[in-house]
């Protein structure tokens, strides 16, 4: 597979057109940023473990019958990816309040929630990708009320598996943002990434109660180096993967 002229150039990927119309190469870069870009910062060693850590959780997840646009990893920070028509949206679930829900709602980090809780952040720039709900999507016309009865299903059957898969690993997971897209012949597919820097994940391993980041929240609260805690994650989803 040849990678051809770069599509696009995201904070933390590229994407380049391939000699197949129908894939896509994507390129995963060191680079970390927060506060809506503001806070912005190169670590060596990053592009490649999300690549890596992508690949075996959207392995793992086609394992519990949920089909990715991953084709496959082509080499340490690249892999390739179905082309799809995709959603301009952020789909949020928390299973405990932590960032924007509680600055949000005024509740306590750490609560756990009664149900998982599933949010729709609209992506745009300008606006800072804004909160929206079922009827602002169908009324400005990003998703019809059937994309939406196949979309929701499907990110809370990704939060049930990915809650597992996690719990297998000793790491509590709090919350995560997802993307979705059609395929040229119509299905619904789980795209993007899944990684530290769009997960909240909490080490269940004994630190004496404390609460062990091992996300990007490192990064954005100035808490130090993010690479250890990525590849901690990287370890022992590595592991898991070997004994399934
Ligand atoms: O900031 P907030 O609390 O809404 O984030 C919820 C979850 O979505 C977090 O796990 C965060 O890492 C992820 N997220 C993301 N990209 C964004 C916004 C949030 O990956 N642009």
């Amino acid at each position: 597979m040849e990678k051809l002229e770069k599509l696009y150039e995201g904070k933390a990927k590229q994407l380049y057109a391939t000699d197949d119309p129908e894939i896509l190469w994507v390129e995963y870069k060191n680079t970390a940023t927060a506060g809506d870009g503001e806070k912005k910062e190169d670590f060596t060693g990053k592009g490649r473990l999300n690549n890596l850590i992508t690949t075996i959780i959207f392995d793992l997840l086609k394992a519990r019958g949920i089909n990715s646009h991953l084709v496959k990893r082509v080499n340490d920070t690249a892999q390739l990816v179905r082309k799809m028509d995709m959603f301009p949206l952020e789909i949020v679930l928390r299973n405990t309040a932590a960032g924007h829900f509680c600055s949000r709602l005024g509740v306590e980090e750490g609560l756990p929630l009664k149900e998982p809780v599933l949010e729709y952040f609209l992506k745009n720039d300008e606006l800072h990708d804004p909160f929206v709900n079922d009827d602002d999507l169908v009324a400005l016309g990003v998703c019809t009320r059937e994309d939406l009865a196949e979309i929701a299903p499907l990110a809370r059957r990704i939060n049930e598996a990915l809650i597992d898969i996690f719990a297998k690993i000793d790491v509590k997971l709090v919350d995560f943002k997802i993307e979705m897209g059609r395929a040229s012949d119509g299905t619904l597919l789980l795209a993007d990434e899944i990684t530290p820097d769009s997960c909240r994940l909490w080490d269940q391993r004994d630190h004496s109660g404390k609460v062990e980041h091992l996300d990007k929240d490192l990064f954005r609260r100035g808490l130090g180096s993010i690479i250890p805690a990525y590849e901690e994650i990287e370890s022992r989803l590595v592991e898991l993967a070997k004994s399934e």
